[in-house]
């Protein structure tokens, strides 16, 4: 028998093979851009932690807002930086809280163009800077904030928003806000569910985007980055609760999450290349370490090999342009 009886390099010869036989596409509808906009600015301001990232003016926001649907991308993931927080998170069920404003700003901008997403979470709004109300004795009170989530959704379907991102990590909470969306008439505003979200270290640069207050951690609600079996319980238990979409959160990290939950479930399943993973890699490109474009686009690949569906990523305008 002649050696090597295969020869796998054969298909690699050249960039037209190589893409001819490639197993995996990225493309811009599947790229979520998450954007932040801050209440007062004038003009947009860069957040230093994540170079190349803004907290938006509401009027840069429809701009850039505008410039990401013409690059392509599938959706838009809107979270809000108000001026004043307190510790019920009033601001985010406000109609004239940030975020309801700016979700009415781009949907007027770009209609039906993009799928309009809103972050569904009370971090951004409370003094304290967790994602829930408090109870007297400091801790979060899973079963208040339901009712406090589920006010902030139906104001957000009614700001425009065309899915919500339930980002809390409470037990119920798509169930709650499912409920009070179809109690409000708002049947086809659809749920995304961060069904796996991990209490994870790669979370800093977006505190530093949202102004977090917050001291301590996450980790009596966001889960233990060492579980996966956990992860599926999570997503079962959103799934049933009438969750659209599931979402593993951060990403890279987390591939093994992302396959196993894509082999558990019907639903489509996301995942979040969060704050961290991006700040990396842009600061080791910065340093000349890594070739960042390269490098970018090896990750989304990984992530969408391990078979998530649609990512969130910092990157989503400059891939979709790229592509
Ligand atoms: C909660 C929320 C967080 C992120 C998205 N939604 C922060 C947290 O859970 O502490 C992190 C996203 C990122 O790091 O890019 N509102």
């Amino acid at each position: 028998m002649p050696f090597p009886v295969e020869r796998p390099r054969r298909l690699r010869t050249s960039p037209a093979l190589r893409r001819l036989v490639s197993e995996t596409r990225l493309h811009p509808a599947e790229l979520i851009l998450p954007m932040f906009v801050k209440e007062g600015l004038t003009e947009p301001r860069p957040v230093a932690s994540l170079p190349g990232v803004m907290q938006h003016s509401r009027e840069s926001l429809r701009k850039a807002a505008a410039d990401a649907v013409n690059a392509g991308v599938g959706g838009i993931m809107l979270f809000g930086v108000p001026s004043d927080k307190d510790p019920y998170g009033s601001g985010a069920i406000d109609p004239g809280g940030i975020l309801n404003v700016a979700v009415r700003d781009v949907v007027s901008e770009v209609g039906n163009d993009t799928v309009v997403m809103t972050d569904l979470c009370l971090d951004e709004f409370t003094s304290h800077g967790h994602c829930g109300l408090l109870a007297t004795d400091g801790s979060v009170d899973n079963d208040a904030t339901l009712e406090a989530y589920g006010r902030m959704g139906v104001a957000q379907a009614a700001a425009g928003a065309h899915m919500v991102g339930t980002s809390g990590m409470m037990d119920g909470q798509v169930g709650a806000v499912r409920t009070a969306l179809d109690n409000s008439g708002y049947q086809n505003v659809s749920i995304l569910a961060y069904a796996a979200k991990y209490a994870s270290a790669f979370y800093g640069p977006f505190r530093d985007a949202v102004e977090s207050t917050l001291s301590g951690d996450r980790k009596t609600y966001q889960q233990d980055p060492a579980n996966l079996r956990e992860a599926l319980r999570e997503v079962r238990l959103d799934v049933e609760e009438g969750a659209d979409i599931v979402m593993v959160k951060p990403a890279l990290p987390y591939l093994d999450v992302i396959s196993a939950v894509c082999d558990m479930t019907d639903v489509p399943v996301f995942a979040y290349q969060v704050s961290g993973e991006y700040a990396m890699v842009e600061a080791a490109a910065a340093n000349g370490w890594l070739d960042r474009e390269r490098v970018m686009l090896e990750t989304l690949h990984s992530i969408k090999r391990a078979g998530a569906q649609g990512i969130l990523t910092y990157w989503a305008a400059e891939v979709a342009r790229l592509l």
